[in-house]
């Protein structure tokens, strides 16, 4: 698809972020061809840099972060013959007159992209200056990023603030998992394919899982991790992604309202989670471990710290599709493995005609988001052999790796597909305001709970599968959890 000629402006162009993500990503897409001749990247930062200063950062950065073409020092420095920086206060006047005088250089039509790459208390002061100082067209875009508030009264500020300058078709919220080729597939594998569909519904379905099980702690971010906890930090944005994809009406089109509809009628249709139905844990240093340092208390300094590393929980769906089958999700950080999946159990086959030696036995569909992307489809057969007719069950399974060769084992990062997508102008995989503020709508209740209820949550050990209350939320349905596999 071809790309128009663009100035993309990166506030907080020194930030993590831009140095491990969003640089990385466009100096790939920059290797893939996909900047055309004149497109500008500018980033724009607080910090006294020279320009040489400023490129030896991000060449730094592009060798740690650049994947495969990082080596390619051609390359390298033909993009960063792309990248000004621009000094600019985003609450100040440093830096604004001269960063619109950068921008009326631009030569002939172009796409104007401003991505907030910074804290959501700089959204409103950037979106005032930039209208200030004329820069906010009609034709522009802006590029936010989670946190997008941190409950429902915040984030309707925030999407306030934006609205002033601002209208929805210019915003473009980011949540990284909806760039994810995986994530992405799981349109595809329900709305390409006519195996599924028909059966995707409680008649057929009897719960599925949606586990996002992470190694990692919380070391760096401890600040803004203790007061969002897993709740906030993964369940109330990348979870509900997910779960919205999977759960949502086939929208009429591959478009973004259509889609963005069929997702907000899932958030909007979802339960309010019943306590008994909420587990909340917190990793502390693994039994027998010398490394203090594994417990999260340890970690945040503040030995009282009640916030949850770790969240599972049962939602329900109230509509026709969905009622009466649970839907499963946890998250947690310093669990055994790293593992994103999404697990659909269907209904076991209403009548055996082989009897009860023959066992129950029921498909399961696994779609593994990351790491080793594929999907795997658990079939029943009969057992070999002279034996009689006993059952087994069998696994059909594509890695991606394997059946796609490079391309499925390599996909591209999340942020390349994403900051193309603003630069063509479509918004399907961003999230739109209403969207953001219903699963707060959701999320706010069941923070509300159990901090009205001084929960504490559960310890678990770093490097295990979460709390043991977590298998017990399942066990209690006569159930357990698959999907964290070390
Ligand atoms: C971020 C969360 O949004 O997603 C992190 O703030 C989390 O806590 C990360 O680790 C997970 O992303 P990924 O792409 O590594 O699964």
């Amino acid at each position: 698809i071809p790309v128009d000629l663009f100035d993309l402006v990166i506030f907080g162009g020194t930030g993590d972020l831009a140095q491990r993500k969003i640089l990385p990503a466009l100096f790939r897409r920059f290797c893939g061809g996909q900047m055309p001749n004149g497109a500008r990247i500018i980033a724009a930062a607080r910090a006294d840099l020279s320009q040489a200063a400023y490129k030896a950062m991000i060449s730094k950065a592009i060798h740690t972060y650049g994947g495969n073409f990082a080596n390619d020092s051609v390359a390298l420095d033909a993009f960063l013959d792309c990248l000004t920086y621009s000094r600019v206060d985003a609450t100040g006047d440093i830096g604004w007159p001269e960063l619109t005088t950068l921008m009326e250089q631009g030569q002939g039509a172009r796409v104007t992209i401003f991505y907030f790459s910074v804290g959501p208390n700089l959204f409103g002061p950037l979106a005032e200056r930039l209208h200030k100082h004329g820069l906010a067209q009609e034709s522009s875009r802006i590029v936010v990023e989670k946190p997008f508030g941190r409950d429902l009264e915040s984030a309707r500020a925030l999407n306030a603030t934006l609205a002033t300058h601002f209208c929805e078709g210019q915003i473009y919220r980011i949540d990284h998992y909806l760039g994810k080729e995986t994530v992405q597939n799981l349109m595809a594998i329900r709305f390409g394919n006519m195996l599924f569909e028909p059966l995707w519904n409680s008649q057929y379905v009897d719960h599925i899982q949606i586990t996002v099980a992470e190694t990692v702690g919380i070391a760096g971010r401890e600040a803004y991790y203790d007061r969002s906890g897993a709740m906030r930090d993964m369940m109330q944005n990348h979870l509900m992604q997910l779960l919205c994809l999977i759960a949502m009406e086939p929208p009429a089109k591959f478009d973004p309202d259509a889609v963005r509809d069929e997702k907000l009628k899932v958030i909007r249709a979802l339960d309010t989670v019943e306590p008994h139905h909420i587990v909340r844990g917190q990793y502390q240093a693994q039994q027998g471990a010398d490394d203090r340092h594994d417990a999260y208390r340890e970690t945040v300094g503040n030995l009282r710290s009640t916030t949850e590393s770790y969240i599972a929980l049962r939602a329900h769906i109230s509509n026709w599709r969905w009622a009466g089958t649970p839907f499963y999700l946890r998250t947690g950080k310093k669990l055994v493995a790293r593992s994103s999946v999404i697990n659909v159990f269907f209904k076991d086959a209403p009548h055996s005609i082989f009897g009860e030696d023959a066992g129950r036995h029921a498909n399961l569909l696994s779609i593994r988001l990351q790491p080793n992307e594929g999907i795997t489809l658990k079939v029943t057969i009969k057992e070999p052999g002279p034996g009689g007719m006993r059952l087994m069950d069998v696994p059909l399974d594509m890695t991606f790796s394997e059946a796609l060769g490079a391309a499925g084992g390599n996909p591209p990062d999340a942020y390349e597909r994403l900051i193309m997508d603003v630069i063509r102008g479509n918004q399907t995989l961003f999230m739109r305001g209403d969207e953001v503020e219903a699963a707060w709508a959701w999320t706010d209740p069941i923070i509300a709970g159990w901090q009205s209820r001084g929960d504490v949550p559960k310890p678990y050990d770093s490097g295990s599968t979460g709390p043991d209350d977590a298998d017990l939320l399942m066990r209690r349905d006569l159930r357990e959890w698959q999907g964290i596999n070390p």
